[in-house]
């Protein structure tokens, strides 16, 4: 989608952050916006800043943990605009440090996966039907993340459900390709980036944490994550996943230092497949 003047792009979680930043991005791309967030007011404030530049705006309060708000919201943009070329699954939560993770509250996992993996796939299966049947060139892109694609001690919860982001988005990929649609697929794979996912977390347990190890906020005290040098500001990821989309490329990382992280997961996995190919246990394996 080189061009993108004129087209229809859905953003979630677009009231701040990334999804602010992308907004902005896609706008000065001259799209169309139908940005949608849970929290009303500040989407809505986001949505007045944009079309007092000149873009065409509308915006929405939509819980995407709700297949039925993600429903309303796919028909409210199509009786809106007509159509919907691209759709940016981009709401997240960020959820407790989670250590030690077998403590961490069954809720606490499901609120972190029912925002950020079912919301992704409530927006797939509103969107894609909708994107297909126009017939004409689409995009998908899913805001996934570093810890997507590595692993470790910190908020298990996110890991676990930026893992299944990025499976899904592969898997999404696969399926599009092999019908030969005009749709593409991106992953978003930022590391750190400044905005306020931390310290929203911070502020949620400080009225929902009991004192419990695994009720604080990853990043550390008072909400402020201390963001490190190579932490890049919301509208570098958005202006890296804007080109993504215009030349059609499925992983995107953003940030320095991203291959030593993946290569330190990676590691591991080959020293494995190493002592397996050194048994003569190679196959052709399957599925599972
Ligand atoms: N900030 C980082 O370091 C970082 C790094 C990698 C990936 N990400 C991912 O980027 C995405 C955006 O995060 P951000 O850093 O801009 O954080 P942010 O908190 O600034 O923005 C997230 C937005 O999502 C909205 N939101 C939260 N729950 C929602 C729901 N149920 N339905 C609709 N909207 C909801 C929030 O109101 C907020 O406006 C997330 O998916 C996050 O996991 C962030």
């Amino acid at each position: 989608m080189t061009d993108l003047a004129g087209t229809v792009v859905v953003i979630t979680g677009a009231a701040d952050g990334i999804g602010r930043a992308l907004a902005g991005a896609f706008a000065t791309a001259g799209a169309r916006l139908v940005l949608a967030d849970i929290n009303r007011p500040l989407v809505e404030a986001v949505g007045r800043e944009l079309s007092q530049l000149g873009t065409e705006v509308m915006t929405a309060g939509t819980d995407v943990s709700s297949r039925e708000q993600v429903v309303e919201l796919r028909d409210a943009a199509i009786a809106r605009f007509g159509t919907v070329h691209v759709l940016c699954n981009n709401a997240g939560v960020m959820g407790p440090a989670g250590d030690p993770l077998w403590e961490l509250p069954i809720d606490e996992w499901q609120r972190v996966m029912a925002v950020n993996l079912w919301g992704v796939l409530h927006g797939i299966q509103a969107f894609l039907p909708a994107i297909l049947a126009a017939g004409q060139p689409g995009h998908v892109l899913n805001t996934a993340s570093m810890q997507g694609v590595t692993s470790g001690t910190l908020i298990p919860e996110y890991t676990v459900s930026k893992h299944a982001v990025v499976a899904l988005s592969e898997a999404l990929r696969a399926q599009l390709t092999a019908r030969g649609a005009p749709v593409g697929v991106t992953v978003l794979c930022p590391g750190a980036v400044v905005t306020d996912l931390a310290s929203r977390e911070y502020d949620r347990l400080t009225q929902v944490g009991d004192g419990k190890p695994w009720a604080v906020a990853p990043g550390g005290g008072g909400g402020q994550q201390r963001w490190g040098s190579s932490a890049l500001t919301p509208a570098e990821v958005a202006a890296a996943a804007v080109t993504a989309v215009q030349q059609d490329r499925f992983y995107v990382f953003t940030s320095p230092g991203s291959r030593t992280r993946v290569e330190a997961r990676l590691g591991p996995i080959l020293d494995a497949l190493d002592a397996l190919d050194a048994l003569g246990g190679e196959g052709e394996g399957g599925p599972a």
